[in-house]
Parts: structure tokens; C-alpha cells; sequence
């Protein structure tokens, strides 16, 4: 089976936030159940030089907008399975990789390129595996090709949500530009009097997937929904649920390179080591007894920092040490700068965004927390549990199916985990942990419990591999 997986951003190649972690890990992962997999995503500025192994097509010349654009492709294998970046320094070489009016123009853009490269290469892939908004386009453009171009009729989509919240839209009346002229076209991207492209998605692709189980329900409601809980309601019997893996060949404490000593669940003494070198990073006063209760993040809503902002205090009395890693949003870099200020020996915060630091945080800290009010899935309290960080979390998405809540009576549970959005109730999961850090063998037991917990990507992987035959059946 040839599947072609394409993404706005993949690691090592670009990242923002989880979906790059996934579209990179995925397409290896596949490789190693034997799919034989291509991963196609944009050379952005911030691409280093270092990946772009050599040019693969000089002249990808893209009918584009009644002209031509001469883009070019770069091949790599730096995230261990073929992958092909399409170079179009006008919409990708720019200070960030998001956050431009035109976006939907510039993914309209890449969609189109990355099936003009697959039909250059030749090479139909059975099954093209479309990620989030940015995706929209291509399900569409693949839906209307099958009726009438012969490479495509055998090729289906499976179009995999990673954030309802974010759904690419824009004026209907800039559709004819990208191609989108068709009556078809044009409904399936109508949405609410605009254009959206993760509607089009949604509504054109042959299977959908999200990435957690109870994220596919949530979707279904109003709530999480985003206005398109009808939609995945209606197509409730193509929607499946699959949990995201870890790529644990860079996230694990054993052999993690940016770490300042290593350990494992049999050998746990350079955690310590860890959390000094942490705390030295910040310039905290090293007081090993103290937890650290760390949280890594894009600053938005989505992630409970308003729930964080109601508590910061409660948790500097209660004497535990804070540490964010973050940036996004002002009002909440605000928040964490003057915590900071508030109570200079306990919190650490780091403005921005660093790969190295992220490792260094999930290595040393004890307790990790994400509050959510959505969370499809969550990659970092994945990782926390890897490197024995205790998971306080809301019982939301992927948070959800990942954390168990401990307890004690029958030492079950790898973390805590509350339920309604409230900051009491918060607070409540914090000082309970706390309580238990209080006590090194309880402690150990949950440390224990999550460190053993398998969320490769290999299960994840075959689950999508039978995805992948159910659509194709
Ligand atoms: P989301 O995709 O919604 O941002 P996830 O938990 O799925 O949430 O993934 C976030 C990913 O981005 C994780 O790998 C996390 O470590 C990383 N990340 C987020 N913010 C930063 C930051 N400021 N510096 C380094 N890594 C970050
Ligand atoms: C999104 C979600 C996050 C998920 C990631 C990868 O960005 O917010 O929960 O882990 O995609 O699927």
C-alpha cells in the first residue's frame, strides 16, 4: 500500500505544536509496520539547510492562478522516511510559519503543488493522508479529479483533525482563484456564508480520523464542535478515533542528548541530576526537596492558562517551585512574567520557544500540569510520563484517554486528573499531589506506573494501517 502523507509542518522540518511532532513520527512509523510511505510538506525559512539533503525537482513548474509558479522540491530522509519539501520562497520564506491573512491562499497553494509532484514522481498513492485545515484543498481538488483523470481514480483521503478550533476560513469569492470554481467545490467549501477549508475536508474525504477517542466524540457536540458538530455527526460512521503515539528515539530519558545525566525506570538517580540542572538553568536556588511543577505550551486559551493564572499563587505558597516554558498570547506572557516577578526564587519562565529547553523541563521537573478546556490529544503529558514527570491534568481528549488518575488504595493510576473546568477543582488535583510527592514510595509507585506506560507509535501506526484498508475496502 503507497500512502502520501501531507502536513502543513513535520518535525525535524518545521513544528509549532504537536501536529508537527505527529506528521513527522507517523510516516516512519508506518514504514515500520511495512507502508511504504512519502511525507510532503513546505521548506519554510526556518527549515535548516542541514535537511534539505538534495533538489529532487529543479522545476516544479504549478499551474497556479492562471500563470505558472516555479517552485522546486527538496528530498530528504531526516525524519527517517522519504519526504519531499516543497520550495516556494514567496508564500514560505517568512518570519513565522502561520499567522498571515493569506494563509489559506499559501496552503491553497501547497495542496496543489504536492499533487502536481506526486503525479510528476508518478507515483498514485493509494491512500493520501490529509492533516488538519490546511489539508482541505487537496481533499477537495482529489474528489473532483477522480471523475475524469485516470492517475487519481484509485487514490482515497483520510483527513485526520488535530484541532477543530482552527478551520482555515475565508471569503467565498476568492475560491474561483484556487481553482475551486465547480459547483461541488463550491459547497463543499461554503460554510456560514465564508469559505472554510476545514469544512471541505470534513465533508469530501473518504474517511476521517482524529487523534484521540474521546476527542471524536467531543467533536460530535456542540461544545467542541465549532460549528461542524453536524458535519462529523452526520459522518459519524467514517470518523474514528486514534490515539498519537510518542516518538520515543527522541523522547526518551535514557538516551535523550540534551539531558545532563540520563536514567530509566530501573535507575531513576539522574533524574536528580535533571531537576539541579534545571533549576541552575533558571537560576532558582537548588533546593532538591522542593517540587517542580512545570508546564511547556503555546499560550492560548485552549490550554487552561486562565485556570493556571486563578491558582499560580496558591501553588508559590503552598512552596513548590513553577516553571513555564512558553509564548503567544500577551495577556498570558504577562501573567507568567509578573508570577515571576511575584515570587523571583520559586518561578522560572521562559519566554519563546526552545526544542533543548523542552527536553531539559520534562527531564527535571517532578509534576508537569495541563489544564486544558479542549485537548485532542496532548503530546506533553505523553512525554511527562516517559520521564517519570507526574501528569496533572483535565479530564478532557487525549488527556483523558492517556492519564489514569492514582489511586492510592489500589495503587492504580499514573497522574491526576480532574473534570470540570474550574480552578477549585484545579487546585484540588495540585494539593493532592503535593500530598503524595510527600511520601517517596507513593510517589515512586505513580512515577512507576506512567514510566511503563507503551504509547508508541507502532500501535498507533497499525491502527491506521487498518484505517488506511477499511477506506480503501
Ligand atoms: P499543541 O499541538 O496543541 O500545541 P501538543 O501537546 O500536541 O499541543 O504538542 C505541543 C508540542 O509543542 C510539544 O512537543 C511541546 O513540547 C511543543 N512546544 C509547545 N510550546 C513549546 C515551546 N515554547 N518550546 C518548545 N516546545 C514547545
Ligand atoms: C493539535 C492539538 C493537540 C494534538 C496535536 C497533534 O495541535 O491541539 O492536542 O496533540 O494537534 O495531534
Amino acid at each position: 500500500m503507497r500512502v502520501a502523507v501531507i502536513s502543513a509542518e513535520a518535525v525535524p522540518y518545521s513544528k509549532t505544536g504537536g501536529l508537527g511532532d505527529v506528521a513527522g513520527a507517523l510516516p516512519k512509523a508506518l514504514k515500520a509496520v511495512g507502508i511504504d510511505s512519502v511525507l510532503i510538506t513546505p521548506c519554510y525559512l526556518q527549515t535548516k539547510g542541514e535537511y534539505l539533503w538534495n533538489t529532487a525537482i529543479e522545476d516544479l513548474n504549478v499551474d497556479w492562478r492562471g500563470g505558472v509558479y516555479p517552485a522546486k522540491a527538496f528530498y530528504s530522509e531526516a525524519n527517517g522516511s522519504p519526504t519531499f519539501l516543497i520550495d516556494a520562497p514567496s508564500y514560505f520564506h517568512r518570519d513565522s510559519i502561520y499567522g498571515y491573512t493569506e494563509d489559506h491562499e499559501r496552503f491553497a497553494f501547497f495542496n496543489h503543488a504536492a499533487l502536481v509532484l506526486l503525479k510528476r514522481i508518478g507515483a498514485a498513492p493509494e491512500i493520501l493522508h490529509l492533516n488538519d485545515w490546511h489539508c482541505g484543498f487537496a481533499a477537495v481538488e482529489l474528489a473532483e479529479k477522480r471523475r475524469w483523470d485516470p492517475f487519481w481514480r484509485n487514490t482515497r483521503s483520510v483527513f485526520s483533525i488535530h484541532n477543530m478550533a482552527y478551520q482555515g476560513g475565508f471569503s467565498n469569492s476568492e475560491l474561483w482563484k484556487f481553482g475551486f470554481s465547480s459547483d461541488f467545490a463550491r459547497g463543499a467549501f461554503s460554510f456560514n456564508g465564508f469559505a472554510s477549508a476545514m469544512k471541505a475536508g470534513l465533508e469530501v474525504s473518504d474517511m476521517l480520523s482524529t487523534v484521540s477517542r474521546r476527542y471524536a466524540m467531543e467533536i460530535q457536540t456542540v461544545e467542541n464542535g465549532y460549528g461542524l458538530d453536524w458535519l462529523t455527526r452526520q459522518r459519524a460512521n467514517r470518523l474514528i478515533g486514534i490515539t498519537n503515539g510518542v516518538d520515543y528515539e527522541v523522547w526518551n530519558p535514557a538516551t535523550d542528548p540534551e539531558l545532563a545525566s540520563h536514567f530509566s525506570i530501573d535507575d531513576m538517580a539522574g533524574k536528580q541530576a535533571c531537576k539541579r540542572d534545571l533549576l541552575e538553568a533558571f537560576s532558582l536556588p537548588v533546593e532538591m526537596n522542593r517540587p517542580i511543577i512545570a508546564n511547556i505550551t503555546r499560550l492560548t486559551a485552549q490550554k487552561g492558562i486562565d485556570l493556571m493564572m486563578q491558582i499560580a499563587g496558591e501553588i508559590v505558597h503552598a512552596g513548590a517551585y513553577v516553571i513555564s516554558l512558553g509564548s503567544g498570547e500577551k495577556k498570558y506572557e504577562d501573567f507568567w512574567q509578573s508570577l515571576r516577578d511575584y515570587a523571583p526564587r520559586q518561578v522560572g519562565v521562559y519566554r519563546g520557544y526552545s526544542e533543548p529547553l523542552a527536553h531539559r523541563i520534562e527531564a527535571g521537573a517532578d509534576m508537569f500540569m495541563m489544564p486544558s478546556k479542549f485537548e485532542p490529544c496532548g503530546l506533553n503529558q505523553m512525554y511527562s510520563l516517559r520521564y517519570g514527570t507526574v501528569p496533572i491534568v483535565r479530564a478532557v481528549g487525549g488527556l483523558d484517554d492517556t492519564v489514569q488518575n492514582w489511586d492510592a488504595v489500589n495503587g492504580t493510576g499514573n497522574g491526576f486528573k480532574f473534570g470540570p473546568y474550574r480552578a477549585d477543582r484545579f487546585l484540588e488535583k495540585i494539593y493532592e499531589a503535593l500530598f503524595a510527592y510527600g511520601d517517596p514510595d507513593t510517589w515512586s509507585a505513580i512515577q512507576r506506573n506512567g514510566m511503563s506506560q507503551d504509547n508508541s507509535w507502532e500501535n498507533a501506526a497499525r491502527k491506521y494501517v487498518d484505517l488506511y484498508r477499511w477506506t480503501l475496502d
